[in-house]
């Protein structure tokens, strides 16, 4: 079932605008969940960002298909796996996360973001809500260095992953989750006087890292969500770059989980084209000040935000900045 993924080709014309149309989309769930940064509610900001992308994206003239979203349809009211979305028009899967580092926008951390990806049918994997190992990084030919793998033991990563880049493993520079699961690789790093970046939340920030030319990060590697994984591959796909992921499951409830998606085997791993395929659109909208986008700010006429919007068809990168006018265009949706 996972191999047989068809691609439905969709209208040039009508994908390249939508890398743009999504744009509002991603605004629209970072300004609305903004109300909700730093008061510490992150199920609240989430709830914000979730109904606003909703209402956006219900308005375009697309059949959308939510592959990647909220979770479960039982478990999620909106914007649940599976959902059908849109007005009607060019059929699109769509792999949402409203908002990516929710705690981060509970605590007006750094790197919050709203997040939404486009493929046509068929070209994302429909990845449980498990998690995923991942590994991700540039080479200037856009290859794959033979023996880095997230299946691999992290010294011989580091080892191999400096002689394809040409530079001393000490010059190798890492970004991890920093998570206790992480202790071994962050460990093994440090023996190799490796530069290591660590991250509370957000590794779909940390992969754009690691495989853009002008960020210093040469490799994101840890355990992550896997949704994230697929979001994170969207703009991989966009960029250029390396990813690996494979699934991790640690109950009979994760497999079942993925043996729903169509997952059969469970020990597989995904290359960037299993992960996501085909013409992609990755966009996102800063909610707090991060590494790649700017937050949402406020005075009293005006709201700002900052997104990228990406397109692997062309690779074409944009950074927007948006001004809302809150005077003559209010925002009514805040929950
Ligand atoms: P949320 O937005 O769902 O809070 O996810 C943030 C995040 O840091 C992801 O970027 C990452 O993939 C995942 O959580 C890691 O999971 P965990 O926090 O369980 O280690």
């Amino acid at each position: 079932m996972e191999s047989s993924r068809n691609l439905s080709r969709i209208d040039p014309l009508f994908e390249r605008n939508l890398s743009l149309e999504a744009v509002r989309i991603s605004e629209a769930a970072a300004i609305n969940c903004w109300p909700w940064v730093g008061k510490g509610d992150q199920m609240a900001a989430d709830r914000a960002a979730v109904a606003a992308m909703r209402r956006v994206l219900n308005n375009l003239t697309i059949d959308g298909t939510v592959v990647i979203g909220e979770g479960e349809r039982d478990n999620a009211p909106m914007l649940y796996v599976g959902e059908r979305v849109g007005c009607g028009g060019e059929s699109v899967d769509i792999a949402v996360d409203p908002l990516e580092g929710t705690q981060l926008a509970a605590n007006n951390a750094s790197g919050s973001m709203a997040v939404i990806a486009f493929a046509e049918h068929g070209g994302f994997l429909h990845a449980p809500d498990v998690y995923m190992k991942k590994i991700a990084y540039r080479t200037p030919d856009g290859r794959a260095i033979e023996g880095v793998s997230v299946r691999n033991a992290t010294g011989d990563n580091l080892q191999r992953l400096a002689k394809g880049l040409g530079k001393p493993v000490d010059m190798i520079h890492l970004c991890v989750l920093d998570r206790p699961r992480h202790a071994e690789i962050i460990a093994t790093a440090r023996e190799n006087n490796c530069r290591v970046t660590l991250i509370p939340d957000g590794d779909i920030t940390a992969v754009i890292a690691a495989v853009s030319p002008s960020n210093p990060i040469d490799c994101y590697i840890g355990t992550g969500g896997a949704p994230e994984g697929v979001l994170a591959a969207a703009a991989v796909n966009c960029l250029g770059g390396v990813i690996e992921g494979q699934l991790l499951f640690s109950n009979e409830d994760d497999v079942r989980r993925a043996r729903n998606s169509g997952i059969d085997d469970l020990d597989r791993l995904y290359s960037l084209p299993d992960l996501a395929r085909g013409k992609t659109t990755f966009t996102a909208t800063g909610v707090t000040d991060g590494p790649i986008l700017r937050g949402v700010h406020e005075d009293e006429s005006m709201i700002r935000t900052f997104s990228v919007a990406m397109r692997s068809h062309t690779g074409t990168v944009r950074f927007l900045a948006g001004e809302h006018n809150i005077r003559r265009k209010p925002f009514p949706e805040i929950s």
